[in-house]
């Protein structure tokens, strides 16, 4: 088995777990993430049967392609109140599963919110994402209002992080967000906990959103080559529950 099959065999187990998850929720609502994990996701659930006839909610263009690509209608996460339950994946988690970090794919700001409005909300990992803790040294996706992109910059760098632009492959200059933001990566210093650094970067005029997310899943799903699937508790405490 090469690596590559291996972390497909490790997501699909993962997956089909989540999918498990789904079903027992019987929802009206499926709040849908971003990424190759979300895209697995999609294609397993879609041959499952399990989006049909549910009201879908994409969380970045990718997804809503990807649906649309499959023959749903999907709704602007605008148009709903809530989701019932939302499945994503992340890219990276800390061990105890409370720690998140996305922003990866640049769809953070709107995965936040989708997310934030669910009832419940699942993340679907392969082992490799899982690290000890979030801290120095790891680097959080921020979501930045353009024309505040310098004095933001400024602002994480005095207070303790080390941020620049995210750097585009097929375009000049930095990567722009799904919402129209500049992507900008702003590692974590020495010394400050997530919680820290979640509220630094909160507190920064001009950031539209960053990729910590923390408390914010119900479980978090790690899977591993061997097909085995443990779940991590999540610890939420910011939920859309009703
Ligand atoms: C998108 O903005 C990200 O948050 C993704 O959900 C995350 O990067 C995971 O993506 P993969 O499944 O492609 O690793």
């Amino acid at each position: 088995m090469t690596p590559d099959e291996g972390v497909r065999r490790a997501r699909l187990a993962a997956v089909r777990r989540a999918i498990e998850i789904v079903r027992e929720e019987s929802p009206e609502v499926i709040g849908v993430g971003t990424g190759s994990t979300t895209a697995l996701f999609i294609e397993e659930a879609h041959r499952a049967g399990v989006l049909r006839g549910k009201t879908l909610v994409p969380s970045s263009i990718d997804t809503m392609l990807r649906l649309a690509g499959l023959g749903y209608a999907v709704a602007d996460p605008g148009s709903v109140e809530y989701v019932d339950v939302y499945v994503d994946s992340a890219d990276l988690v800390d061990k105890s599963g409370t720690v998140i970090v996305k922003g990866g794919g640049g769809a953070l700001t709107t995965e936040k919110i989708v997310m934030s409005s669910s009832r419940k909300a699942i993340i679907v990992v392969d082992h490799r994402k899982v690290i000890d803790e979030v801290g120095a040294g790891v680097a959080v996706p921020v979501d930045v209002l353009p024309k505040a992109l310098r004095f933001v910059l400024r602002r994480l760098r005095e207070l303790g992080f080390d941020a620049s632009p995210r750097q585009a492959e097929r375009k000049k200059g930095p990567v722009v967000s799904d919402v129209g933001g500049v992507l900008v990566d702003a590692v974590i210093g020495e010394g400050m906990t997530p919680e820290e650094a979640a509220y630094a970067i909160s507190s920064v005029p001009g950031v539209i959103e960053h990729g910590l997310f923390i408390r914010m899943a119900d479980t978090v799903l790690v899977s591993r080559a061997d097909g085995s699937v443990t779940e991590l508790p999540g610890m939420r405490v910011c939920s859309g529950r009703h």
